[in-house]
């Protein structure tokens, strides 16, 4: 954790007599999570796709700290991308890094090849676009921690028919959640269908961030998972409004 919070301090905030604030040491604590799960996948070469990257903690702290050599940012708004190039120059170590600034959904924003992805709370439907270009590009490894859960994430409306569809009350609080598991239910079994691996665990926990889930999800190909996955998949995107033959049908 000190050397993540002086790393921090150095290259984003970096300014004599100042310290980190209090939601940078909340910060702090979630990247020192991700890094660790980084440490254990990062090779000499290995290319870092770091996604909705914002400044690029993420990426520039695995460039500082963990050894990553190759670092590839994804970012659509231009004054974080520029804060993140100027971060990069106060690196201490060597780093080839890319700043893309762009949109996580066009493949041009994405190089052609990547081992490891991460997105640290990419915001609703950008987890949705990280994981599909992820799967797009084969890569190795992904680490996505999803944020907020917007009418403009894909599966959204068919969570919501199917909370209809199985009778879930307007009470907000109740629904939401019931909502929420739905969307993590179908990214988890479309990394799943797709061929990797999928833990789903809390980086953090929640007093830290209330978005603390990470997928962590490793390229197998396994074909029994991929084919049980694929049939849950079916099952929960299927649908016309009745109970029959042991899976809910929903109305469009
Ligand atoms: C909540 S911030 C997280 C930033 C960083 N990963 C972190 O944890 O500090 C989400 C970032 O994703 C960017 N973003 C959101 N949707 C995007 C998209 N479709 N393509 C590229 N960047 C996107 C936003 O501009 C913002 O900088």
């Amino acid at each position: 954790m000190a050397a993540v919070e002086k790393a921090l301090h150095a290259l984003f905030v970096a300014a004599d007599g100042t310290s980190l604030r209090k939601e940078d040491l909340k910060k702090a604590r979630e990247l020192a999570a991700m890094l660790d799960e980084l440490a254990r996948v990062v090779r000499p070469g290995r290319l870092l796709v770091d996604a909705a990257a914002g400044k690029s903690y993420v990426g520039l702290l695995a460039a500082e700290l963990v050894g990553v050599e190759r670092v590839h940012v994804i970012e659509r708004d231009a004054a974080r991308a520029r804060l993140c190039r100027e971060a990069a120059a106060r690196l201490t170590r060597p780093a080839e890094l890319t700043v893309v600034e762009g949109d996580v959904a066009s493949s041009a924003s994405w190089p052609d090849a990547a081992d490891v992805v991460v997105a640290l709370h990419a915001c609703g439907a950008a987890s949705d676009a990280v994981l599909d270009a992820a799967v797009a590009a084969k890569t190795r490894w992904l680490f996505l921690v999803p944020c907020c859960y917007a009418h403009a994430v894909p599966f959204s409306a068919h969570a919501e028919r199917l909370a209809d569809a199985m009778g879930v009350p307007d009470h907000a609080e109740v629904r939401r959640r019931v909502v929420i598991s739905l969307i993590d239910t179908e990214r988890t079994l479309r990394l799943e269908a797709a061929g990797w691996e999928t833990t789903v665990m809390a980086l953090v926990p929640p007093t830290v961030t209330p978005h603390n889930l990470m997928w962590r999800a490793r390229r197998m190909r396994e074909p029994n998972r991929m084919r049980q996955a694929s049939e849950r998949l079916a099952k929960l995107r299927a649908g016309d409004g009745r109970l029959g033959d042991g899976r809910l049908v929903v109305p469009r």
